[in-house]
């Protein structure tokens, strides 16, 4: 299956589908990369890898959906089939998200419905929170909303600065990001009354306690 990976920054997910594809029998490839900034280092990343990177900058349209247009153009001129959102930070529009419905994906820092937009970690330490993680997910016209594809729960520990958490779920994220690509890319996803349902996932059992008693 053949990825366009959209990112504004560091693009350290970007990384860990980079180096998830370069498995052998890894059935997906990144065929673009495309960012919204000149400087992110995702578009580094991805030079160093040999993929072939785009760079459309949003003050350069009008509106939204100008930008969005020029975006889907680069995307079908790479023939990509499946779009993954790696810290790509702009609001689609939602004729975007439309024309790649169940195509289109996003990784989010927390455990999604909770926690939506920015600052999560900061809220979800404020809040005293004892469990937060990551989500993969299908994109729907509200932001950080659709179809859970995959989640990974780590605990928030008393002495948890933002940083410090952050840091304990992107370690997470570079694990469910690429797994959600590889189900993706085996044909075994599917949404169904806007749940996903994915064919032969291994189901755990049991229950996670913070602290353990
Ligand atoms: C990641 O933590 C990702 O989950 C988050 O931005 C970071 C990007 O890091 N995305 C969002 O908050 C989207 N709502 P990266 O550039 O190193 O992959």
């Amino acid at each position: 299956m053949k990825l366009a990976v959209l990112v504004s920054g560091r693009g350290s997910n970007l990384q860990a589908l980079i180096d998830a594809c370069a498995a052998e029998e890894f059935p997906a490839e990144i065929v673009l990369v495309l960012s919204n900034k000149a400087e992110a280092y995702g578009l580094e990343r991805a030079k160093q890898a040999g993929i072939p990177t785009a760079v459309l900058s949003h003050k350069d349209f009008d509106d939204r959906e100008s930008f969005d247009e020029a975006m889907s153009q680069k995307i079908t001129e790479a023939d990509a089939e499946l779009v993954c959102l790696a810290g790509f930070m702009r609001l689609l529009s939602d004729g975007f998200v439309r024309k790649w419905r169940d195509k289109l994906i996003n990784i989010h820092p927390s455990l999604l419905p909770s926690y939506k937009g920015l600052h999560v970690h900061e809220r979800a330490i404020e809040d005293g929170a004892r469990f937060s993680g990551c989500t993969v997910h299908f994109v729907r016209p509200a932001m950080d909303e659709g179809p859970i594809i995959i989640q990974a729960v780590v605990p928030v520990h008393p002495e948890d600065d933002a940083d410090a958490l952050a840091g304990r779920i992107l370690e997470q994220e570079h694990v469910v990001y690429p797994q959600a690509v590889r189900y993706i890319a085996e044909g075994r996803v599917r949404v169904s009354a806007e749940r996903v349902v994915i064919t032969d996932a291994p189901i755990p059992h049991g229950a996670m306690v913070n602290p353990v008693g």
